[in-house]
């Protein structure tokens, strides 16, 4: 397992934001505050970013559809991306925006790093240009679309377009960005993105152009009147501008390279050829991996605006609550890989999961406290042995087998643990049948419902992460102190005796994962 000690700098795609945030969005942010709170958890000083990407003709087009201008459009469209963030529970440190002048600057500091290596030269572009993608894309790239019409490898219209541009000397960079692959296997993650990246820069690369002169809503070229940088050199310099790059005495000294961009997987080949390649022009140190996640169909279909089956992260959240939302994501989807959404699949993993395995563990168990032992908690001498076997299953997946997992980012497999960790617990309570124990051995029934307490605990904790707002009601109804809810505090054996010794009495539970009900209209 990785060090604990050490800073962690983990990273959304940032969102273009000419269009309201959708589910995609909702994932990605979502996986990667997983991430960032898990590692918070764990000890390390985190630093999550997150922001919009204003530039490029796209924005610009829109807005101008609209009759609106640019920045106007920016600053309403980055404020609901903001919202659908907070409203989600996102735990961000910087949100930010590439329209924000230390942003401009920070990107006019990285292209005189390039520039100053001889990686930037002057020229005329001829190629297929997509808007929609903010791409330059070969003849031999493009796919056929109705009668004559070209489209990007992306199904996205092209046109033939002609400018003055500079040039990245990108050609000059493959060899070192294949070592790059070689000597960090876990550069690109999931291993099906690294095999394509890996075959694409086999088959050599071209200089890429990086400026535009077409349109001025852009980062100006430094030192280069009409021109523009391309949308994506001042896209992914966010990654270093939110910590304040180029000053080297504030965050970006303390907490670059990133340790992990999230991205969806097809902008893989802009943060695995195109940002190393930069990164090594400028000189500066190389992020440690990009995972590119899959995407979220819904009920097996890509969602878009044309099938009008585009499902608002923000009515989710409140038809189902933000925390199932969260869970079924991460558990239900097998990271890196496309999954699945559907309002049946929600309900069905929250009821099962949540409302009744775990939320029902832990209401049985206080409500027993509560009403049988007055809510008296006390550390109780002796083991039996089937409470130490039920200690040591919930321990293990615990504070193993999910951190493990969690680690490489497998959350599915992580949740997986602690689900079976939960069914031991449901087991245990039905085999040892405390209530009976009320009247025959009232001391044996105090171990068992501390037993569970102990358990309740330990699954909260490492829960926590993904369900933050439930696991955090929870343990306030345990008198579980905020600071004792780190993975750390899953090796203290201590804790249960200064909690019962605190004059801290569990009081009427209150069920932390509602029953969910399909909305009218729903299902099949
Ligand atoms: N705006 C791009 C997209 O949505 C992502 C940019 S991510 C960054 O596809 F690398 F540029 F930061």
């Amino acid at each position: 397992m990785s060090e604990t000690n050490t800073p962690f700098y983990i990273t959304t795609a940032i969102s273009y934001p000419n269009g309201r945030p959708h589910i995609g969005h909702a994932y990605e942010a979502i996986a990667t505050d997983v991430m960032a709170r898990f590692q918070r958890a764990r000890g390390r000083d985190v630093r999550l970013t997150t922001g919009t990407d204003e530039h490029g003709l796209k924005m610009f087009q829109t807005a101008r559809d609209q009759g609106r201008p640019t920045i106007e459009l920016a600053d309403e469209m980055s404020g609901y991306f903001r919202e659908m963030y907070a409203k989600l529970n996102i735990s961000f440190d910087h949100f930010m925006r590439t329209s924000d002048p230390a942003h401009h600057a920070a990107s006019q500091a990285l292209w005189r790093a390039m520039e100053a290596n001889g990686d930037l030269y002057l020229d005329r572009y001829e190629g297929w240009y997509s808007v929609r993608d903010e791409a330059f894309y070969d003849e031999s790239e493009l796919i056929a679309g109705e009668g004559e019409a070209k489209l990007s490898p992306q199904g996205t219209a092209v046109e033939w377009t002609v400018e003055e541009s500079w040039f990245f000397r990108l050609s000059a960079y493959q060899d070192k960005l294949l070592a790059l692959y070689e000597t960090n296997p876990d550069f690109i993650r999931p291993e099906s993105r690294r095999n394509e990246v890996l075959r694409f820069v086999e088959g050599g690369l071209k200089d890429l152009s990086v400026s535009r002169t077409s349109f001025d809503w852009g980062v100006p070229v430094p030192g280069s009147p009409g021109h523009v940088m391309y949308v994506w050199v001042d896209a992914l310099t966010t990654y270093m501008s939110a910590l304040g790059y180029p000053d080297t005495d504030g965050e970006w000294g303390k907490y670059w390279p990133a340790d992990i961009h999230m991205i969806g997987k097809d902008i893989v080949r802009f943060h695995t050829v195109y940002w190393p390649a930069f990164l090594m022009s400028a000189n500066l140190p190389l992020p440690k991996q990009v995972f590119g996640h899959g995407f979220l169909l819904n009920r097996g279909e890509k969602m878009s605006k044309s099938l009008g089956n585009v499902v608002d992260p923000m009515t989710l959240a409140d038809t189902f609550g933000v925390d199932p939302l969260r869970y079924y994501l991460l558990r239900e989807v097998s990271f890196g890989q496309d999954g699945t959404y559907s309002a049946e699949a929600i309900v069905r993993a929250a009821n099962a999961d949540l409302a009744n395995s775990f939320g029902n563990l832990a209401q049985r168990s206080l409500s027993m406290i509560f009403k049988n032992l007055g809510g008296e908690l006390s550390v109780i001498p002796g083991n039996a042995e089937a409470d130490a076997d039920l200690l040591a299953t919930v321990k293990i997946a615990c504070a193993s087998e999910l951190p493990r997992e969690f680690e490489k980012l497998n959350f599915s497999v992580g949740i997986d643990a602690w689900l079976r960790a939960v069914f031991a617990c449901n087991q245990y309570v039905d085999e040892m049948a405390p209530w009976a124990l009320r009247k025959t051995d009232p001391e044996r029934m105090a171990a068992v419902l501390m037993t569970l307490f102990i358990a309740v605990r330990d699954l909260a904790i490492a829960i926590r992460p993904v369900v933050p707002a439930a696991a955090d009601n929870l343990l306030d109804q345990m008198g579980i102190a905020v600071d004792a809810r780190d993975f750390a505090a899953l090796d203290d054996t201590d804790w249960l005796a200064r909690v019962a010794g605190s004059g801290f009495t569990v009081g009427q539970p209150v069920p932390i994962f509602p029953r969910l009900e399909l909305p009218e209209g729903e299902g099949e």
